[in-house]
C-alpha cells in the first residue's frame, strides 16, 4: 500500500480536483504491474494498470494487443476504493470484475457519496475477495484535499507564517524581512509548497514583498503550484514577479467582477495571468463563490484540492475568523 501511495504522488499537479491514486498487481509476493492516475479525464489507476497488463478488449472497451491474463491468485492493491459510478470514465468495479480480478486490497473508502462503500459492496457481490481499509491514516492524509472537496466543498487549507522569536512578521516599516533559515526554506519549498496545489496571498503581500511564490532550491522536480492573489481592485503592479516571470500561466488573480474585465484586467491577462471574477459581500469575496471558482474545472484549469495560505496578516485573519483553516504551520526564525 505504501508503494501505491508513492505512485499516487506522481499524479500531483495534473489531476485537478481528482484523487491521488496508485495501484499494483501482485503475484506470488512480487509486483508484476503498477500504475497511477495521471491526469484529469484519464483512466483511474487500477484500470490504467489492467489496461496495460491485459489490453484485450472487454465489454466496457479496451485496447487491442498482446495480452497477459490476470490469474486467479493475483492481488490488486489500490489506495482508494474502486469507483462504481459513471463519471468522466466508466466504473472501475465492472471493469475489474470483467477482467477476472479476484482479490482486491484497498486503502480507504471513497468519500464521494456516489461511491462510499458501494464499490466494495459491488466487488464482494461479484465474488471478489476485498480486504481493507489498510494503512488508512496515510491514505487519507495523502488525499486530504480530495476528502475536503467531497465533505466540505472547499479545498484543504494550510496557513503558513514565519515570525521572529519576538513575534515580528516583517520590518517595522512593513518592508520584507528575511526570517527563515536556508534549511527552513528548503523544507517549505519541498514539503509544504511542493505538496500544495496552490499558494495564496493577499495583494498587500504582493505589493510589499514582490514574491515569486514558486518552488526553488530543490533537487526533486515538482509541478508548480498555482499562485493565487486575492486582489479585488486589481492593484497587483504590472511589474510584479507573479505577472512577469516565466510562470505567469500559473498565476490566478481573484477580482471583484466589476474590475475583472477593465483595462487593468486586460493588461494583466495579456501577461498570461488568469483573472477569476468572484462575487463580493461586505468587502470580502463570498467563500462559496471563491471555492466554486477555484475547484470546478473549466478549460485548461482542472481545479485545485489544496491551498497554502502564506499571508500576510490581514489574509491570515480573514481565513481564521471564517474558520477556513485545517492546519497551521508557524516557522520561527531569528
Ligand atoms: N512573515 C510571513 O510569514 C509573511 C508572509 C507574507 C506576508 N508577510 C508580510 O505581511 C505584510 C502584508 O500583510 P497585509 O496584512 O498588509 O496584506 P495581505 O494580507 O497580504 O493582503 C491583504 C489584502 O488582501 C485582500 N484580501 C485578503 N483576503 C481577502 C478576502 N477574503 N476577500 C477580499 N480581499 C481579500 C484585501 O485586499 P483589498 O481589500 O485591498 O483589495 C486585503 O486588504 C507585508 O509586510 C509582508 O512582508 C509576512
Amino acid at each position: 500500500m505504501r508503494r501505491c501511495l508513492e505512485l499516487a504522488e506522481r499524479g500531483r499537479g495534473s489531476i485537478g480536483n481528482g484523487a491521488l491514486v496508485g495501484s499494483l498487481l501482485v503475484r506470488e509476493g512480487k509486483i508484476i504491474a503498477e500504475d497511477h492516475y495521471s491526469g484529469f479525464g484519464n483512466f483511474h489507476a487500477e484500470r490504467a494498470l489492467v489496461e496495460k497488463f491485459d489490453p484485450t478488449p472487454s465489454a466496457s472497451g479496451g485496447l487491442r494487443g498482446a495480452s497477459q491474463k490476470i490469474a486467479q491468485e493475483d492481488v490488486l492493491y489500490v489506495n482508494l476504493e474502486p469507483c462504481c459510478h459513471e463519471g468522466k470514465t466508466p466504473p472501475c468495479t465492472n471493469y475489474l470484475i470483467e477482467k477476472g480480478v479476484k482479490h482486491v486490497v484497498f486503502g480507504m473508502i471513497d468519500p464521494d457519496p456516489r461511491v462510499s462503500g458501494k464499490g466494495i459492496m459491488q466487488l464482494r457481490e461479484a465474488g471478489v475477495e476485498v480486504i481493507g481499509p489498510v494503512v488508512r491514516a496515510q491514505c487519507e492524509w495523502l488525499n486530504r484535499g480530495f476528502i475536503s472537496l467531497r465533505k466540505k466543498n472547499r479545498p484543504w487549507i494550510t496557513l503558513k507564517m514565519a515570525r521572529t522569536l519576538s513575534g515580528e512578521i516583517a520590518s517595522p516599516d512593513g518592508s520584507p524581512k528575511k526570517i527563515t533559515s536556508k534549511d527552513q526554506d528548503v523544507w517549505v519549498h519541498e514539503r509544504v509548497r511542493g505538496e500544495s496545489d496552490a499558494v495564496l496571498v493577499g495583494v498587500g503581500t504582493v505589493i510589499a514583498d514582490n514574491p515569486f511564490l514558486t518552488i526553488r532550491n530543490t533537487i526533486k522536480k515538482f509541478v508548480r503550484p498555482y499562485r493565487i492573489i486575492l486582489d479585488a481592485q486589481l492593484n497587483t503592479p504590472v511589474t510584479s514577479h507573479v505577472v512577469t516571470d516565466e510562470h505567469t500561466s500559473r498565476t490566478i488573480l481573484v477580482a471583484d467582477p466589476k474590475n475583472a474585465s477593465g483595462p487593468k484586467a486586460r493588461d494583466l491577462a495579456q501577461k498570461g495571468a488568469h483573472i477569476f471574477p468572484v462575487a463580493m459581500k461586505d468587502g470580502q469575496f463570498v467563500w462559496s463563490e471563491l471555492w466554486k471558482m477555484l475547484t470546478e474545472p473549466k478549460g485548461d484549469f482542472h481545479g485545485i484540492a489544496s491551498i497554502l495560505v502564506e499571508g500576510g496578516r490581514r489574509t491570515w485573519d480573514i481565513f481564521k475568523e471564517a474558520g477556513m483553516v485545517d492546519e497551521e504551520i508557524i516557522l520561527i526564525g531569528s
